[in-house]
């Protein structure tokens, strides 16, 4: 059995009672930098067991969030957790399973450093990695100790790492979404960025890729009334034509953008009559683009703010197409000094959505469905 024991985050000095000691900001950001880490360590607990003290909890939370499985609470690993209390925890675990323990010091330092016979200092946001040796429960070999310092040094690479690859760790933490439900990474990852890298190109296979994944989208009747104008940063004039099509809020920040488009709708069938569902499809089509392009570590922004009668008049759109909407695409870039103020501000606002609530409905317009509740039909 690999046991895992974690000393609970940064938390701030004072609060109504112990209980109550919130993690502090920077506790909060270390330890999901920290989850991050031990997520790409591939650890997978079958139990995180916490302190109820709220310090611990929020610890363990931010962890299982990362690691998409759930944490009991339990007194046993407050105060005073102990070898017996291992051994109670774990009684009806098998030999295979790995098991999370978050708590606090003195006791998770001690109980470490009994089990192992090391003398072991746990710092906050710390981890070990204890593997059981035979049937005692309460033994084991120290296989690792993480300092919280180490798992930012951890991160760093990884962000490293993430860029070279071109996969889309680059997110910053401030616009990861605080999903109430566990999503998809890349849906996590999403986000409309007005700072975009002005050196990197998309290659071509990066491109096509990414247009490919919306020519396999849904559409009603397979009709697929989508088409796309996209003009690449290294052929100046076409990008230059898109850009001008779109308004000057936009221009603004999409000049830096790699690649842009514009996303035209065909508004009527075959037959001359109108299709309802085109510009559902188009949306369908651009959804689907968007998410491969962040596959590739290629952030999208999409924009309404264009002139569809400019962009009409110097592509010759013919009157049964619809110029809707532009995406810029890019690599992501923190060097945001050649933005204006309101759009840095943008850059690090976190993101909102409206809850589940206000969107799903059951039985009558705007009565939230009963199943968002727990035990409800
Ligand atoms: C169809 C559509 C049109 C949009 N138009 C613009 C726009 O013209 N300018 C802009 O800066 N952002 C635009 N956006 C981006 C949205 O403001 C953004 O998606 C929304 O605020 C949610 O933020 P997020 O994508 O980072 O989650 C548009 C997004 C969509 C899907």
């Amino acid at each position: 059995m690999r046991l895992y024991f974690v000393r609970h985050g940064i938390a701030e000095d004072l609060a109504t009672s112990d209980f109550a000691r919130e993690l502090t900001k920077r506790g909060r950001r270390r330890v999901a930098t920290s989850a991050k880490v031990i997520q790409r360590l591939g650890l997978a607990p079958r139990e995180i067991f916490s302190s109820p003290r709220l310090r611990a909890r929020q610890t363990a939370e931010i962890i299982a969030e990362a690691l998409g499985c759930g944490v009991t609470l339990s007194e046993a690993v407050n105060f005073g957790f102990d070898r017996a209390a291992v051994r109670r925890l774990t009684k009806n675990l098998s030999a295979d399973d790995e098991v999370m323990f978050v708590g606090h010091n003195p006791d998770m330092s001690l109980l470490v450093s009994e089990m192992t016979g090391v003398d072991v200092s746990m710092k906050k946001g710390g981890l070990a990695r204890v593997d059981v040796i035979g049937r005692a429960v309460d033994e084991g070999e120290l296989v690792w100790l993480i300092a919280p310092k180490v798992f930012d040094a951890l991160q760093d690479g990884m962000k490293a790492t993430a860029a070279k690859d071109g996969v889309s760790l680059a997110t910053p933490e401030q616009k990861l979404p605080a999903t109430a439900q566990p999503v998809h990474e890349l849906i996590k990852h999403r986000w409309s960025p007005v700072g975009f890298d002005r050196e990197r190109d998309i290659d071509r296979e990066t491109l096509l890729s990414i247009l490919e994944a919306a020519r396999w989208a849904a559409s009603s009747f397979n009709l697929q009334p989508w088409r796309f104008i996209v003009a690449r940063r290294q052929n100046h004039d076409e990008f230059q034509k898109v850009l001008s099509v779109l308004r000057e809020g936009n221009q603004s920040w999409a000049q830096h953008a790699a690649v842009l488009m514009i996303a035209v709708t065909q508004t009527n069938r075959e037959t001359d009559t109108p299709n309802r569902h085109a510009v559902h499809d188009l949306g369908l089509a651009v959804g689907q683009m968007v998410m491969q392009a962040l596959e590739h570590g290629v952030y999208a922004h999409q924009m309404a703010g264009i002139y569809p009668e400019k962009a009409r008049e110097i592509y010759q759109i013919p009157s049964e197409f619809e110029p809707l909407t532009a995406i810029a695409l890019g690599y992501r870039s923190e060097e945001l000094d050649h933005l204006g103020e309101g759009q840095r501000e943008r850059e690090a606002a976190p993101r909102q959505r409206k809850a589940l609530s206000e969107i799903v409905f059951t039985g009558s317009w705007a009565r939230p469905a009963a199943f968002l509740r727990e035990g409800k039909a």
